[in-house]
């Protein structure tokens, strides 16, 4: 049995539903992680997770940032904070894990392990060069015209902004962390980055304001993780940070998928 992984499946585009719809495991005792971008409409996101939910033992779930968007064309026209509760309500009646639920542990070759789905999203901290503050580093994005959508479509409410929210949801992982037994490694999974260091090979660094949080650094070290699964930044590859490995599991979109020479290499193996 595997643990496997895949994030940024965005099946908002034709060429990633296909792609998703020929997900399968290799058997039937795997699990797969799906680590957010799932797609834009809450329908779709829904839609998308009961599909894998049929073929993978267990499925583990955190939301992205895409899913927490409010476009204008979703009939769900629920926002921040409610959105979130909304799918997290879905996820469970399809029986699939969120981070609302107890952390699941995985019984495979290397286990006993505790899976953690965690959502800690980002506050500004990983600044771009020369900027202090949260509001520096967002007027350099101003200025240079490289701005996330998130601003536009991902509504903290009843947060007052997203960073807020960002420490609120710190709040209620940590003592959640704590609490594991401490004899049991961890995989813990986020959408963003837990450390900053994959974000240093974005085209446009002032971009990296939107892509997690310095109060993460060192959670791999502290909650024993045996391995971080994040997606977000598209640009699938594994770090070491510590010696533990970092595995980016995105698919990305099709024009950045299809013109690489291989194919997607997703779902990733994480262990055994
Ligand atoms: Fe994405
Ligand atoms: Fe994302």
């Amino acid at each position: 049995m595997a643990l496997l992984a895949v994030s940024d499946l965005h099946v908002r585009h034709e060429r990633n539903k296909e792609f998703t719809e020929g997900l399968r495991p290799e058997s039937d005792e795997d699990w797969l992680i799906v680590a957010g971008d799932v797609g834009e409409t809450a329908g779709g996101v829904v839609e998308t997770m009961r599909m894998l939910r049929e073929r993978f033992a267990e499925v583990v779930w955190v939301p992205g940032n895409h899913e927490l968007w409010t476009p204008a064309k979703d009939p769900v026209r629920l926002r921040g904070l409610a959105r979130y509760t909304y799918l997290v309500e879905e996820m469970r009646a399809l029986g699939v894990h969120t981070p609302e639920d107890p952390y699941p542990v995985w019984q495979g070759p290397r286990g006993p392990v505790v899976v953690a789905p965690l959502f800690v999203l980002y506050d500004h901290t990983f600044r771009p060069e020369g900027a202090r503050t949260k509001e520096e580093a967002l007027e350099i994005a101003y200025a240079s015209g490289v701005i996330c959508t998130d601003e536009y479509l991902l509504h903290p409410d009843p947060y007052p902004s997203r960073d807020a929210w960002c420490r609120a949801r710190l709040e209620y992982t940590r003592p959640r962390l704590e609490a594991v037994d401490p004899e049991l490694p961890t995989v813990l999974v986020n959408h963003f980055p837990l450390v900053r260091e994959p974000t240093r090979v974005l085209r446009y660094p002032q971009f990296a304001q939107w892509c997690g949080t310095e109060a993460t650094a060192d959670w791999h070290t502290r909650y024993r993780a045996l391995a971080v699964v994040y997606g977000h930044l598209h640009i699938p590859r594994t770090i070491e940070v510590d010696g533990v490995p970092h595995v980016e599991v995105s698919l990305g979109y099709p024009r950045e998928w299809q013109r690489r020479p291989h194919p997607p290499a997703v779902p990733r193996r994480i262990l055994p």
